[in-house]
C-alpha cells in the first residue's frame, strides 16, 4: 500500500510536497519589538521538508499582542523582515501560510506597545493569570469592549494585515478561530455577551470570523484564506455540549461556501470521543481541504489519511525537536525528545540547535 503522508497534494493550485504540516507553534522569539528576524527565518528553513508550514501566531493589530515576544504583521517593518523567512523558505522548496492570532483579552496591558488595548466582545476577563515582560505572572485584566463601530475598524486590522502577508510574500494566511483567542471570544456566549449584531445568537457570535474570512477572500483571494477551529477546546468549558455541536456545524456550513485553501480542526488537550465525532460529521459537511491536528504519530496520522478522514495532518511539538521529521517519518528514524523547557523563547537554544539526524 502506498504511503500517503508523503504524496503530493494540491492545495487550491498550491503544490505541496507531501501532506505533512508543520503547525503553527508560538516560540516568543521576536525579541526587538515584535519584529521577526533572522533567527526565525532559520528556523523556519530548517523545518521546509514539511508540506505546508504555518507560521506561528503573529498579531494583526497592536492590541494583538498580548503575549511576550510575539511577532506582529500590521506594519511595513515587520512585513519586510518577514520576507527573510518567506524567501528562505521558498529556497529551499517549501510553502508557508502565516497564523494571524489577535490575543484579545488573553493579553496583559505590560505586554502590549504603546496605545495597544486589551480589548474583548464584553468586560469578562480570561481566567488565571499571565507571564509579562517583567517575568512576574499577572491576572488577566478585564478588557476594553469594543462597540459595534470598533469591532468594524478590528475587522478591517486582520484584512490590512493580510495585504501585508501577502507583501511579505505568504503563500497564504490561516485565521486563528482557536483556543480562546479573539474570533473564539467572540463565539463563546461565555465572553461575549453584547446585545449588537456581534453577540446573541450563535450567527450573531459567528459574525465577526465571518466578516473576517469573508472580506479577506475578497482582498487576497479565497485560495489563500484557511481557518483553524478548536471544537471542545479548554475555551469552551462551562458551555453545554449541544451548543458547542450547532455552533461549529453552522460556522462550517458558512466557511465551506468560501472555498478557502482548508479548514484546520486543532485538538489540544483531553481527548474526548465527542470532539470526535463532531470531526467525523465535519469532515461530511464540509467540501473543502480538511486539516487535522493533534497527538499524531506517523502511523495514526497516516491512517487518517487511508480512511479519508483529512486531506492533510499537522504535526506540532515533533516540529520543534526534529527540524527534519519528514525525513525521520519516511526512513523510520528515531525522533528527538520534546524538551518543554525552551518553547517559549530562550535565542536560538531549543530553538535551532536540533540537529538533523545523522546517518552513521
Ligand atoms: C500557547 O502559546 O500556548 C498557545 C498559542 C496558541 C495556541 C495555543 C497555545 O493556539
Amino acid at each position: 500500500m502506498t504511503q500517503k503522508l508523503f504524496e503530493k497534494y494540491n492545495l487550491s493550485g498550491l503544490e505541496l510536497k507531501n501532506r505533512m504540516a508543520m503547525a503553527p507553534l508560538t516560540r516568543c522569539r521576536a525579541i526587538n519589538g515584535n519584529i521577526p528576524n533572522e533567527i526565525m527565518a532559520k528556523y523556519y528553513e530548517q523545518r521546509a521538508g514539511a508540506g505546508l508550514i504555518i507560521a506561528e501566531g503573529t498579531s494583526p493589530s497592536p492590541n494583538g499582542l498580548g503575549y511576550t515576544n510575539i511577532p506582529g504583521i500590521f506594519n511595513k517593518q515587520q512585513a519586510e523582515k518577514w520576507k527573510l523567512t518567506t524567501n528562505a523558505v521558498h529556497k529551499k522548496g517549501g510553502k508557508i501560510f502565516l497564523q494571524m492570532m489577535h490575543t484579545g483579552r488573553v493579553g496583559h496591558n505590560d505586554n502590549l506597545p504603546e496605545g495597544g488595548k486589551v480589548i474583548g466582545a464584553s468586560a469578562i476577563a480570561q481566567n488565571g493569570e499571565i507571564k509579562t515582560y517583567s517575568g512576574e505572572r499577572k491576572a488577566y485584566p478585564i478588557p476594553y469592549v469594543l462597540s459595534t463601530e470598533e469591532v468594524k475598524d478590528c475587522i478591517n486590522e486582520y484584512i490590512e494585515s493580510a495585504k501585508l502577508c501577502v507583501e511579505a510574500g505568504f503563500d497564504g494566511v490561516e485565521i486563528h478561530s482557536a483556543h480562546g483567542y479573539l474570533p473564539n471570544q467572540f463565539i463563546n456566549a461565555t465572553s461575549n455577551q453584547r446585545t449588537d449584531e456581534y453577540g446573541g445568537n450563535i450567527e450573531n457570535r459567528c459574525k465577526f470570523v465571518l466578516e473576517i474570512a469573508q472580506k479577506m477572500c475578497k482582498a487576497i483571494g479565497n485560495e489563500k484564506v484557511s481557518i483553524r477551529i478548536s471544537p471542545f477546546s479548554y475555551a469552551d468549558g462551562g458551555i453545554e455540549e449541544q451548543e458547542i455541536i450547532d455552533t461549529y456545524l453552522y460556522l462550517v456550513k458558512e466557511l465551506d461556501k468560501l472555498d478557502l485553501a482548508y479548514l484546520h480542526l486543532s485538538h489540544m488537550g483531553e481527548p474526548q470521543e465527542v470532539k470526535f465525532q463532531l470531526w467525523k460529521k465535519i469532515r461530511t459537511i464540509y467540501k473543502g481541504t480538511l486539516m487535522l491536528c493533534g497527538d499524531f504519530n506517523k502511523e495514526t496520522a497516516e491512517k487518517a489519511l487511508q480512511e479519508n478522514q483529512c486531506d492533510l495532518v499537522a504535526f506540532g511539538r515533533d516540529f520543534i525537536a526534529n527540524p527534519d521529521l519528514v525525513e525521520r517519518f519516511k526512513n523510520n528514524w528515531q525522533l528527538a525528545e520534546r524538551n518543554r523547557t525552551e518553547w517559549y523563547g530562550n535565542g536560538a537554544s531549543g530553538y535551532t540547535d536540533y540537529p538533523f539526524y545523522k546517518t552513521k
